[in-house]
This record gives C-alpha cells, sequence and structure tokens, in this order.
C-alpha cells in the first residue's frame, strides 16, 4: 500500500493556486524520475486546473452526484454509496504521469451531507493508490469549514503581494487550526514576487505571524501562457517559477519525509 501523501493549495483568489499546483505536479514527478504515482484533485468549482495540466476531462464529481440524487428521485432503493464509488473511478482522467479527478459544482439542489461526507471517505481510500494526492482547493474557506476536505499532510498556503492575501493566509491557519481536518504542515508560499521585493513581502506577512517558507518570482512567462492559453505544465525548464518550485517542492517532499 502506497503512502498517499495529500498536499492541499489554498489561499485567497488569483493568487496563483492553480499554477503552482501545476508546478507542484510537474517538479514532483521530474524529482523522481517519473517513478511516481500523482492524483491531480481539481477541488474549485471553476475548474482551472485541467487547462494549467493540459488535459481535458468528461465528467466531475458534481455530474455524477447530480446523476445519482436524480436517479434516487426514481428509484429509492439505489445505493447511492456504492454506485458513486464505482462512478468515481470511471470518471478519474489517466495520463502517462498523473491521474485527475475533477469535483466541479458542489451546489445544487437537495441535502448534500451524506455524499460530501461518501466524497471525502473516497479521497482517502483513493489516496492509497497513489504517492501523492494535490488538490487544488477553491479560492474561499468553504472548502475546509464545509468539512468536505480530506485530512492533508502539507497545507500550501499562497499569498501575493496583496495585505488581503496575507490576512485570508491568516485565516486559513486559524480555520485549519479551529475544524476537525488533521492538518498535519503548512507551508507559506509568497508569488509572484516582483526582484527585490522579497525582504519586503517576509517582513509584512511576519507582522501578521506568517512566516514565508518560499518565493516564486513574478515570472512574465506564467502571464504569457495564461494569455495564450498554453498549459502552465509545459513552461520552459529554465523559467523562473520552475525552478523556484523545484526547490519548494523538494523543500516540502523532504519536510513530508521525516
Ligand atoms: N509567478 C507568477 N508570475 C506571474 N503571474 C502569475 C504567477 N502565478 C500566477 N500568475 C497569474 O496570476 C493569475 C492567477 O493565477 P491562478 O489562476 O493560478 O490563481 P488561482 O489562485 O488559482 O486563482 P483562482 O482563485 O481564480 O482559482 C493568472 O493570470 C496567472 O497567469
Ligand atoms: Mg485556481
Amino acid at each position: 500500500m502506497r503512502k498517499g501523501k495529500v498536499i492541499a493549495v489554498a489561499g485567497k483568489g488569483g493568487t496563483g493556486k492553480t499554477a503552482i499546483a501545476a508546478l507542484l505536479i510537474r517538479s514532483i514527478i521530474e524529482a523522481s524520475n517519473d517513478d511516481v504515482c500523482i492524483l491531480a484533485v481539481d477541488a474549485d468549482a471553476d475548474s482551472n486546473l485541467p487547462d494549467a495540466l493540459g488535459i481535458s476531462y468528461d465528467k466531475s464529481v458534481g455530474d455524477i452526484r447530480e446523476e445519482l440524487l436524480d436517479a434516487k428521485q426514481h428509484d429509492v432503493t439505489l445505493d447511492v454509496r456504492s454506485k458513486f464509488e464505482g462512478k468515481i473511478a470511471e470518471i478519474i482522467e489517466e495520463t502517462d504521469y498523473f491521474d485527475l479527478l475533477v469535483m466541479g459544482r458542489p451546489e445544487g439542489p437537495g441535502c448534500y451531507c451524506p455524499v460530501n461526507h461518501i466524497l471525502r471517505l473516497t479521497i482517502d481510500t483513493l489516496a492509497k493508490n497513489y504517492d501523492y494526492v494535490v488538490i487544488d482547493c477553491e479560492a474561499g474557506l468553504e472548502h475546509l469549514s464545509r468539512r468536505t476536505t480530506t485530512d492533508v499532510d502539507t497545507m500550501i498556503v499562497v499569498l501575493d503581494t496583496t495585505l488581503k492575501s496575507i490576512k485570508t493566509a491568516l485565516r486559513l491557519k486559524k480555520i485549519a487550526d479551529e475544524i476537525d481536518v488533521d492538518v498535519r504542515r503548512m507551508f507559506v508560499i509568497a508569488n509572484k514576487i516582483p526582484d527585490g521585493y522579497e525582504g519586503t513581502i517576509k517582513e509584512e506577512a511576519r507582522g501578521y505571524g506568517i512566516e514565508v517558507d518560499g518565493i516564486i518570482p513574478f515570472d512574465p512567462q506564467i502571464v504569457d501562457y495564461d494569455t495564450r492559453g498554453k498549459p502552465v505544465m509545459d513552461l520552459p525548464d529554465d523559467s523562473v517559477s520552475v525552478t523556484a518550485m523545484k526547490r519548494i517542492t523538494s523543500q516540502i517532499i523532504n519536510a513530508q519525509a521525516l
């Protein structure tokens, strides 16, 4: 059985969670010479991770949840739980290097609590088939408080040069402490940092009790790739964000091995 380390990427909207999740997956694959099994989970209702990874998907968990709740209305004897698990296995997109599961929209009519619970258990079970599960979280904090997230080994909290993102990081830290999700380690990344601004951002964050663990510079190539609709995953090896993420990934992996 595999260890199934879970790494969740959280933070304020637009700070770069999706780009970082994609670059993290790429760095883990490169660091392990392709000898690794990764499940990428897009937990954002907006579902941008497939584009950042350069793959397409057919159905989201939200889609099958709708289908099953619909079917349940016509057949009350339907065993939603066992059907759900089977369907999730069907909608996982497989590539040579990693698999992808897209959550899609959580909202809709009907009570979702039991289904969310099943979903969490399913991810816990799925994690055992992989070395790493990398979750691109949605921007808000609902995800955590709704308790749809599985326990995480490392929660990457992304902030940028905005004070709002530092405050969101602080709130995330508090929520993770308060709720019933087991977060073993937090790793704070300051992203899109202009040259020469590293000290300032660290100092500002420290003023709010946040220690920055890693910095990713502002990378015009990410902007260019995003503008042209090219997957961030395919950035050149020597781009500043790829180099920075490589360093950060080895820090995270080494810390997890402890
Ligand atoms: N290091 C970087 N340098 C320059 N631009 C970046 C960098 N990282 C991300 N960006 C840009 O910032 C924007 C937001 O990035 P991204 O979509 O990854 O953020 P997000 O936190 O996932 O957003 P959302 O909350 O909407 O899901 C994008 O336009 C992306 O191109
Ligand atoms: Mg995103």
